[in-house]
């Protein structure tokens, strides 16, 4: 496979790994160039509006629908199995970063779901899951029935192979394979370790700019879907899929990876958080983080996301008079936050990178004791915060852990606010 982008978001892509392969004019012609099958993918319902409405046509050495059933997958031992459906204690949770696995585990057995909220068959909520493998998939691939995955490398690069052409992911920049879509994934640094946020609602879109105007947040040329690659493999090949929150795999007797020209808006796509053009205050106080916001997944009351991926990147501070990290705070929202890299300027310790956080509705957070003393007594001036990648996900429902992530979350959490003394009233 060779490695090229189309750049764009949402756009009307057409592409072929080979010349003449793509059908001009229609979707489905009674005889495709070469014998190709023609296949619709859907990421919408038929009748979406049409600035809202996603599906491709793939063109295929075999067809999709040409596999044995499926049989329960159960090598994987902590990815979707399921969130703890007993009273969730309210608390602040926090988990440092998963160890290496112990013996070779590929990026699919190597993922730990670590909260989830809503169920799969709602078409709503959002799951967080962490990865941490050392193995490339060979002769295996998978699929997500139950959500896009948006992937979030914090070390070691990922490439993902899929069936609608090659990513190459480094940490600091973000991958979204769509719902249904299949891939492997090969680690070419022999370990990768990072995050997923896989979204059962409505797609994840570029937020809306405002009063911003036409400009600023993530720009939609820097977004870069690959062009069509595929693989002629008659060999067997296993093939994974998460529907409904479990696993199930069957064996194909070929590469589903077969895909050798496409056309749609529904497809995979990397971006670098670098490009990200970061707004803040020039004068007092800060926004609210979603002035942050990359990309989110509207529910269906407008204003109020079912996800929001938000990062705090590296960023200049020249607020007067204003209290530096994020103030203290009670949302409505829910919030799971990991760390790519660096330090986040509200926790002064036990938020490595690799670890998470979550803060569930109503429950009250914000800076450390040490953050808040330091940023109190701080003489200010402008000044950048540099080497740091944090991120959120966001969401209005309340992220239920997983029962193994309750067992691993650190036990303290708590002492990062137990230091704080009265205020005093002259
Ligand atoms: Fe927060």
């Amino acid at each position: 496979m060779t490695q090229n982008y189309q750049s764009g978001f949402g756009n009307h892509f057409q592409t072929e790994a080979i010349p003449g392969a793509l059908p001009i004019g229609q979707n489905s012609p009674q005889r495709p160039p070469f014998g190709l099958y023609a296949e619709q993918l859907s990421g919408t319902a038929f009748t979406a509006p049409r600035h809202e409405n996603r599906r491709s046509w793939l063109y295929r050495l075999y067809p999709s629908a040409s596999h044995p059933p499926y049989v329960a997958y159960n090598a994987a031992q902590q990815f979707a199995p399921g969130t703890d459906k007993s009273p969730l204690p309210p608390n602040r949770l926090r988990w440092s970063p998963l160890a290496k696995p112990e013996t070779p585990t590929d990026l699919i057995d190597g993922m730990t779901t670590m909260m989830a909220n809503r169920d799969p068959a709602s078409l709503e909520g959002v799951a967080v899951h962490i990865y941490h493998a050392d193995t490339d998939m060979t002769a295996r691939a998978f699929f997500n029935a139950d959500g896009e995955m948006l992937f979030i490398p914090q070390q070691g690069r990922l490439t993902l192979m899929t069936e609608m052409g090659r990513i190459d992911l480094s940490p600091g920049e973000i991958g979204l394979v769509p719902r249904g879509v299949r891939f492997r994934a090969l680690l070419p640094d022999g370990i990768a370790y990072g995050y997923v946020a896989e979204n059962h609602g409505s797609l994840f879109r570029l937020p809306e700019l405002g009063p911003l105007g036409s400009n600023g947040l993530a720009s939609p040329r820097d977004f870069l879907t690959p062009v069509a690659a595929y693989e002629d493999d008659d060999t067997p090949h296993e093939l994974i899929q998460k529907f409904m929150g479990s696993l199930w795999s069957t064996t194909l007797d070929h590469s589903p990876l077969d895909v050798v020209a496409w056309h749609g808006n529904l497809a995979p796509w990397k971006y670098d958080l670098a490009r990200f053009n970061t707004i803040g205050t020039v004068s007092f106080d800060h926004p609210d983080p979603s002035i942050f916001t990359v990309l989110t997944s509207p529910s269906d009351t407008p204003g109020r996301a079912n996800a929001d991926f938000v990062i705090f990147p590296p960023r200049w501070m020249v607020a007067e008079n204003t209290f530096r990290p994020p103030w203290f705070h009670r949302n409505i929202m829910s919030e799971a936050m990991g760390l790519i890299t660096g330090a986040y300027d509200a926790k002064a310790e036990g938020f490595a990178p690799g670890g998470l956080s979550l803060h569930n509705m109503m429950n009250a957070h914000g800076p450390d004791a040490v953050s808040w003393r330091a940023a109190t007594d701080a003489d200010l001036k402008p000044h950048k915060i540099e080497g740091t990648m944090a991120f959120m996900v966001e969401s209005c429902w309340p992220f239920l852990p997983t029962a193994h992530a309750l067992a691993t979350a650190q036990p303290d959490y708590d002492a990062a606010w137990a230091a704080f003394t009265k205020a005093k009233i002259k």
